[in-house]
């Protein structure tokens, strides 16, 4: 990518994005109208650039260019690193335009879907997007400050991507279920939970679930600091139910289930997981059955053990 000239970088000086005589978010970047996928959390391309905007930085601009970085032009020098981390997002292909340089201006292309969220720091001038060869992360991160610089831009909008976070999480939780899952991939346990929500507390974003003391999950609840919860795709309603009437205490309830666990952070989730919700322990609290209606602890609590709240903070929404 090329230094742009002064008065070609003050045709760059564009908001996030604008508004629309109708109302509408409109965008600057290449193939933003065009860009309609959404990944399982329901993020657009259009949503990635709002939420990239605010993890660019100096310091995940290119070297070269660092100098002539400023918040106004704020996609200069961050092509490469941003194109790898879209496709972690999508998937598809990073390919490059090939530049005077000799280098290459990386861009996103998933599908029928071209986009290009850091086309902004060539003003006017119009990039030829057909027929650009492929970029691999491999060749690219063979420079030891590229791959730290994606690094750093993935752990800045890691914290972003969540505060973006948006779903129907009643109906998600009341209606598609989730797994609650807790321990190490060398011992861990899995179980249903319809019970739980997302919100905020002691300035962090949180994750809240409901876990009765009598379920083997709660021991590993209790005996590490990490959990997960994690929702699914309609086809795996089937084994929600098993994984919540059966206990892993009797049973082998993974081989059971034919789920593929995968380490997240100290913790497990399952490769087969549309969303998954790593969390921090942060408090646990039982739900004292005498600060409860009549109602409730008959309705609930007659002979079944209670439950206990954990509320854990929201390190990752994958
Ligand atoms: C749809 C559904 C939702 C559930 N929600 C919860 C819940 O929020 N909290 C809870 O303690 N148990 C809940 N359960 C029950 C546990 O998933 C179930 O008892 C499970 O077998 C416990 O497994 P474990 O002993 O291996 O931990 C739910 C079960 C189902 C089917």
């Amino acid at each position: 990518m090329r230094e742009l000239p002064k008065d070609e970088k003050k045709q760059n000086i564009w908001s996030s994005s604008t508004t629309s005589e109708r109302g509408e978010n409109m965008y600057k970047f290449y193939g933003w109208e065009t860009a309609d996928i959404t990944d399982a959390r329901g993020l657009t391309p259009r949503d990635c650039y709002d939420i990239f905007s605010r993890a660019w930085c100096a310091e995940t601009c290119a070297p070269r260019m660092r100098a002539s970085w400023t918040p106004e032009n704020k996609t200069l020098g961050q092509c490469s690193v941003t194109a790898f981390l879209v496709q972690d997002i999508y998937g598809g292909e990073v390919r490059g335009v090939p530049l005077e340089n000799g280098t290459f201006h990386c861009f996103n292309v998933v599908g029928d879907c071209v986009f290009d969220l850091t086309s902004e720091q060539f003003g006017d001038e119009k990039l030829c997007y057909e027929g650009c060869p492929v970029q691999e992360r491999e060749v690219h991160f063979l420079k030891e400050e590229k791959r730290l610089r994606y690094e750093l831009l993935k752990e800045r909008l890691g914290k972003e991507i969540i505060m973006e976070f948006t779903t129907d999480i009643f109906r998600q939780f009341d209606k598609k279920w989730a797994l609650l899952t807790a321990g190490s991939m060398e011992s861990f346990n899995t179980m249903t939970v319809s019970w739980g929500g997302l919100g905020t507390i002691w300035g962090k974003p949180v994750a809240t679930v409901y876990v009765r003391t009598s379920r083997y999950t709660h021991e590993f609840m209790d005996g590490g600091e990490y959990f997960t919860v994690s929702f699914y795709p309609e086809e795996f309603r089937k084994t929600l139910g098993i994984l919540g009437s059966k206990s892993g205490r009797d049973m082998d309830k993974m081989h059971e289930s034919g789920l593929t666990p995968k380490a997240v952070g100290e913790t497990v989730t399952f490769e087969e997981a549309e969303v998954t919700i790593l969390c921090r322990k942060l408090f646990k609290q039982p739900l004292e059955l005498a600060n409860m209606s009549e109602e409730l602890v008959s309705r609930w609590y007659g002979k079944d053990a209670p439950h206990d709240m954990y509320i854990g903070e929201v390190l990752e929404i994958n």
